[in-house]
């Protein structure tokens, strides 16, 4: 039998730093007009592309609670949908006959709800994120949700064994890359079942703009560390994917520690801290530390290292009058 009980859900409020560009606007309008005809969306990208973010404002304007649920390798179906609870023991004992204490017992299983049961149940907006670490079976539940808003739970005796999925129930899926470690090809069947919107790394105004809402930095603050950054994501044997994190991660620490964003010692070795760090290889390692010095100094130029261009203004003397060095 099943279990009433109240849902635990999520009620998000507005992100005061969430970063609305042209480009991210142009996501949201897409993402909550395929919603609200009701299809679910899928955002799928490499990680750092603003996929958790954005599934989250998105669900906020939908303005309904919210079920938040990881992919996750242990995952069965019964982790989803629900499972049997053990037995459980209901006694009543009469005492309105003095003399004869009657008692008895009733003994029923006891059925407790999963996560996408209690969205379906209620009409919630289901958050399922990185939902591909989820063996592909664990999944397969939700291809009759989205297809014939049909929830089939595993077999019951007494039950009908399905319940009917609520029409305001809405699910918003984000996805890393396959070739991610602990990640899983999804079945094409449920891929068709939900429009799914790519996303690749922020433009460099909106890297800025995020920054700068994260961490209240100065826009020219910002416009170095992201110079750094980005020039850093194109450098030669630079292998690993490198995310806006380590922007937000270097600003946060300058701003708290109000060190100025300049070639100095303290920046350059949270920079290198930041990007350079944590990479297998020796001779990988110490290529990093490298790049990451000799960018610091392209967008941080001290006095001695700027000439004036041919406009009279100065710029570094290392960025061969690119934008980046120009104050
Ligand atoms: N639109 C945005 N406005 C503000 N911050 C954002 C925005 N998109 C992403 N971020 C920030 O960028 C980082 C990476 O975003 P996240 O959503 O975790 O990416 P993903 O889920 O693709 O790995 C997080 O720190 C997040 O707060
Ligand atoms: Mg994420």
């Amino acid at each position: 039998m099943s279990e009433e009980r109240t849902p635990i859900v999520l009620t998000i409020d507005p992100s005061e730093s969430f970063v609305e560009t042209p480009a991210i606007k142009k996501i949201v309008d897409r993402s909550l007009s395929y919603l609200t005809a009701g299809f679910p969306i899928h955002f799928s990208g490499p990680t750092g592309t603003g996929k958790t973010t954005l599934a989250m404002h998105v669900s906020h304007k939908l303005n309904q609670a919210i079920m938040l649920m990881f992919g996750d390798e242990e995952f069965g179906t019964s982790s989803l949908v629900g499972d049997k609870l053990g037995y459980r023991k209901r006694k009543l004992i009469d005492n309105f006959i003095h003399s004869v204490l009657k008692t008895e017992e009733d003994v029923s299983q006891r059925w407790v709800d999963n996560r996408l049961t209690t969205a379906c149940k209620y009409g919630l907006t289901l958050i399922y994120d990185e939902f591909n670490r989820s063996r592909p079976e664990a999944n397969n539940a939700l291809l009759s949700v989205l297809e014939e808003g049909i929830l089939t739970l595993p077999v019951s005796e007494e039950e009908e064994g399905y319940i009917k999925v609520h029409p305001n129930f809405k699910a918003i899926f984000t996805s890393n890359p396959e070739e991610y470690a602990g990640v899983h090809k999804t079945q094409d069947a449920l891929l068709d079942r939900m429009v799914t919107i790519h996303l690749d790394y922020f433009d460099e105004e909106t890297e800025r703009a995020i920054v700068v809402a994260k961490t209240g930095i100065s826009v020219q603050e910002a416009k170095k560390i992201i110079g750094i950054l980005r020039d850093f994501r194109q450098a030669n044997g630079v292998s690993r994917p490198v995310t806006i994190r380590p922007a937000i991660l270097i600003g946060k620490v300058m701003k708290q520690q109000n060190i100025p964003v300049s070639a100095n010692p303290v920046f350059i070795d949270i920079c290198v801290d930041a990007l350079a760090s944590g990479r297998n290889h020796n001779d990988e390692a110490k290529k990093a530390v490298e790049i990451v010095i000799d960018l610091v100094q392209k967008h941080c130029p001290s006095p001695s290292q700027m000439v004036r261009n041919s406009w009279g203004r100065f710029v570094s003397k290392f960025s061969n009058q690119s934008k980046g060095g120009e104050i």
